[in-house]
């Protein structure tokens, strides 16, 4: 076919003139949407068989399709597969071929449908599959966590509040609070996919279609748990994606905050763990360097996801009701946040385990924080003395130790005694790092026995998954 002549687009008929070849580039999805092939071709499919079932396709045609179809996809899966951006999508570019190759009976699978419905339909098929895939990394990632904090439950690191030193925690408590976060992550996106899962097949245009279709029967063969209620909304919301993004950006919030630390951590001031040189790169003119990348870059890919989610709300702000262009705008944004996601979630999983703790350092920088003057100002306040008190005493004895660069627990008893005659030997057994923690021993303390049950009880509910 030569430039001049009009292309023959599958809705040409009303035109007099060939679109300008910018509009036809400006205003084309292929370069992007034919990542939703399969996912098309499984809603052509069961939209074909329900065409089928209710005698609108005979049971031949029903079949010519579905060869014609299942040839297409392996021909993509091939790479040899042409797409042309005249045919603006990737549907039509589907729907083309198929008419190439079985004629005219591959014209009659767009009976009661339209792109409308069918991209509403492909992006819920292709982004149900895409958080099961997300999920599975995200329960790849908390399982080494849960080891990870099992493996370091009696390893001792000074807690922090302002990033200042506050009391001693267990290494294995910090591990599972990440837990944590990703388990709420991990819940965000069952429910985004429960919402979404239902089917706007039959919806059409916009206020469905005179053929007596069955609509129950497509959500079922697409695993949709039923169809959508309402033909405007279908084809309209994009709400689902933007829920997903959300949830998406405060996945992305916590790796960046997990990252934060593994950055610090690894520096030579912390030194609290090492990363495996196989997560790290080198510098070209510093050769004793070795850079936490990994981390570095996750924490900086939030910025492009929570970019992506101020995208998607603000493409569907005011629209109006039905479908509008506006939303083919849905897909770049969306595609780029599930890939990053799965990205960063892969590095995260595949790291982990593979972290080693300096116990020593870090059990060394909790002895040099004062990190159990809490647990002295505690003891007092056993002793009899009020909390204000008893918050003063450990203050000046914080004071003192400051100057004689002494922790609590390397300073006797006479020493102490200067700050208040209710210190006795037993005071001892609380200054410790290990007597610190142990003494947090309740569900959600710092206690290694209780970390121990903790990780039993997230270990159990990644089994119920
Ligand atoms: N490529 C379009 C999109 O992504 C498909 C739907 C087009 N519908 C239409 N009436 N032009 O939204």
């Amino acid at each position: 076919m030569s430039d001049k002549e009009p292309a023959i687009k599958p809705w040409g008929g009303r035109f007099s003139e060939a679109t300008d070849q910018f509009v036809e580039r400006f205003t084309a999805s292929v370069s992007f949407d034919q990542r939703l092939y399969h996912h098309d071709i499984n809603g052509s499919l069961a939209h074909a068989a329900m065409l089928a079932k209710v005698g609108v396709l005979s049971e031949d045609e029903l079949k010519q399709i579905q060869t014609g179809l299942e040839e297409i996809r392996s021909e993509i899966e091939a790479g040899e597969f042409n797409w042309s951006v005249s045919l603006e999508d990737v549907h039509m570019n589907i729907e083309a071929r198929l008419t190439d190759k079985i004629g005219i009976t591959g014209k009659k699978l767009h009976t009661g449908r339209s792109r409308n419905d069918q991209v509403a339909t492909d992006i819920r098929l292709y982004l149900r599959d895409e958080i099961g895939s997300i999920c599975s990394e995200i329960t790849r990632l908390q399982q080494g966590l849960v080891a990870l904090a099992r493996r370091e439950a009696d390893t001792i690191m000074p807690g922090f509040t302002h990033l200042q030193t506050a009391q001693p925690v267990s290494f294995g408590h910090h591990m599972l609070a990440w837990n944590e976060m990703l388990e709420r992550d991990f819940g965000r996106l069952q429910d985004c996919a429960a919402r979404l899962n239902q089917s706007p097949l039959g919806a059409a245009a916009l206020a469905g279609t005179t053929y007596p279709i069955d609509r129950e029967y497509s959500a079922q063969l697409l695993g949709f748990d039923r169809p959508t209620e309402n033909s405007l909304d279908s084809v309209s919301d994009r709400d689902f994606a933007i829920e997903f993004a959300a949830a998406g950006s405060l996945i992305m919030t916590h790796l960046s905050r997990f990252s934060e630390e593994l950055v610090l951590w690894t520096s030579a001031q912390f030194n609290f763990i090492d990363l495996p040189d196989r997560f790290c790169t080198g510098s070209s003119i510093m050769p004793q360097k070795k850079n936490p990348d990994v981390p570095e870059l996750i924490r900086g890919k939030v910025g492009r996801v929570n970019g992506h989610l101020i995208s998607l709300l603000t493409l569907m702000k005011s629209q109006p009701l039905a479908y509008n262009k506006d939303n083919q705008e849905d897909k770049e944004p969306l595609f780029d946040v599930i890939d990053t996601l799965k990205d960063s979630l892969k590095a995260y999983a595949d790291m982990v385990p593979a972290i080693t703790v300096n116990a020593d350092v870090t059990r060394e920088a909790a002895m040099r924080g004062f990190s159990t003057a809490t647990d002295l100002a505690d003891y007092l306040v056993r002793k009899g003395l009020p909390f204000r008190d008893a918050h003063e005493v450990v203050g000046k004895s914080v004071a003192y130790g400051i100057a004689q660069s002494k922790d609590l627990s390397e300073m006797s008893l006479e020493e102490l005694q200067q700050f208040s005659a209710d210190i006795a030997d037993d005071v001892f057994d609380v200054l410790t790092l290990e007597g610190s923690i142990n003494a947090r021993n309740h569900i959600g303390g710092t206690a290694p026995a209780q970390v121990r049950a903790a990780a039993d009880r997230a270990e159990t509910r990644l089994q119920q998954r």
